[in-house]
């Protein structure tokens, strides 16, 4: 494990307590797909240690998550992460009132790793363990601190209902969120997830991995309107995604220009069309879905974007819009909390701790767990 890719997100152990009576401190673990990560939260809302250990520079040079690898990596990190996070906290496991861990979905092998050191540990000391489905703590996060689209800091209380759009590498869903574990879902992708889109493209382009912040940055310098890339089911009624279209359409686009023309504009402008395309595909479905009956009876103030495609700038700042028209407030996930990472399994463990759903019997991890399986 290279100490250079730890990333430190937390504010340590001055961390203060909000309030007086006694908090519950649950420590989450994470390790779905190739972020080692812990963290220990109070139901204050206090993330008092976060420590996220990326192995994206160990599958860099494959263009992609290797499973094998990333399991071998989780193995060799985890033990450290977990120690680590527990010192910066000033805390012992003794001092944890809750465990909890992913338990899926995700790559198995990862998800093995971390639901086996979640186990043992609450074996060993008899604390109660949650086994958190992974898109639960996507989902659920911006309940524990959100902010505006300009992260200003603002915080925004996330009531039950609300309606979330979650796009990530492995998801792209659109869900009413009625209470903890209680998920009704309106649109999902046909084919590819919204990140998978911006990693395939951002690959093509040789971009790099993971393509999302490539593609997002080069975005910013080029002009969306120079291609057109098509909006696959924008003109049909519903709230399902389809990415795959556009991803054939920038292959073919690329393959038509001649390498001497590919240039730093080239791609700028290139990411810059791709990426609009993405948005109004975003914003046809999200507007779809306001329209829905089961939304207009639910009537949730809070239109939610999480998950790791939540850090696009783009579409943060689209979906916001669309939230001001319908008279919604807008949320999303702080930037460290959006892609994955330990708090969010913590803070999705205390709020099923909350309403008692904890392990009773041995749970085998899935590699695939709906949510509407919860
Ligand atoms: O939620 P996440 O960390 O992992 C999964 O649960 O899948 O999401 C990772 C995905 C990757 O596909 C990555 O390219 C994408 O989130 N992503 C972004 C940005 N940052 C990360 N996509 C678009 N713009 C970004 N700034
Ligand atoms: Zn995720």
């Amino acid at each position: 494990m290279s100490k250079e890719n730890i990333i430190i997100t937390d504010m340590g152990a001055s961390a203060s307590n909000k309030h007086s009576t006694k908090p519950v401190l649950c420590l989450g673990i994470e390790s779905s797909c190739d972020e080692t990560s812990a963290a220990i939260v109070d139901s204050d809302k206090n993330i008092l240690a976060h420590i996220i250990y990326s192995q994206i520079p160990e599958h860099q040079k494959y263009g992609g998550v290797v499973p094998e690898l990333a399991a071998r990596a989780h193995i060799l990190a985890i033990d450290e992460i977990i120690k680590l996070t527990l010192e910066r906290a000033n805390k012992t496991i003794a001092d944890m009132d809750v465990i909890a861990a992913t338990a899926g979905p995700g790559l198995i092998g990862g998800v093995l790793v971390g639901w086996m050191a979640a186990t043992g540990i609450a074996n060993a000391t008899n604390k109660p363990l949650v086994a958190v489905n992974h898109l639960e703590g996507h989902a659920l996060v911006p309940r524990l601190k959100s902010t505006s689209a300009t992260d200003s800091a603002t915080d925004i209380d996330v009531e039950f209902p609300y309606l979330l759009i979650l796009a990530s590498g492995g998801h792209c869903q659109i869900l009413l969120v009625q209470g903890v574990g209680k998920y009704e879902l309106i649109g999902q992708t046909l084919d590819d997830s919204a990140g998978e889109a911006f990693d395939k493209v951002a690959k093509m382009l040789g971009l790099g991995y993971p393509g999302g912040p490539i593609v997002d940055k080069r975005a910013k310098e080029g002009d969306p309107k120079k291609f057109h890339f098509p909006r696959p089911l924008c003109d049909k009624p519903g709230c399902d995604f389809s990415f795959s279209g556009i991803k054939t359409a920038a292959r073919m686009l690329l393959d038509k220009t001649d390498e001497s023309l590919r240039d730093e504009k080239f791609i700028n402008d290139f990411c810059a069309s791709f990426q609009a395309s993405v948005v109004d595909c975003i914003i046809n479905r999200l507007t779809n879905a306001l329209h829905d009956e089961r939304i207009i009876n639910a009537a949730p103030k809070t239109l939610v974007v999480a998950g790791g495609v939540a850090k696009n700038s783009a579409i943060r700042s689209a979906i916001e819009n669309l939230a001001n028209k319908f008279n919604m407030q807008f949320a999303a996930p702080p930037m460290n909390l959006c892609t994955d990472n330990g708090a969010m399994i913590a803070w999705a463990g205390l709020e099923n701790y909350k309403i008692g759903n904890i392990v009773k019997e041995p749970v085998a991890p899935r590699p695939r767990w709906p949510l509407t399986e919860l």
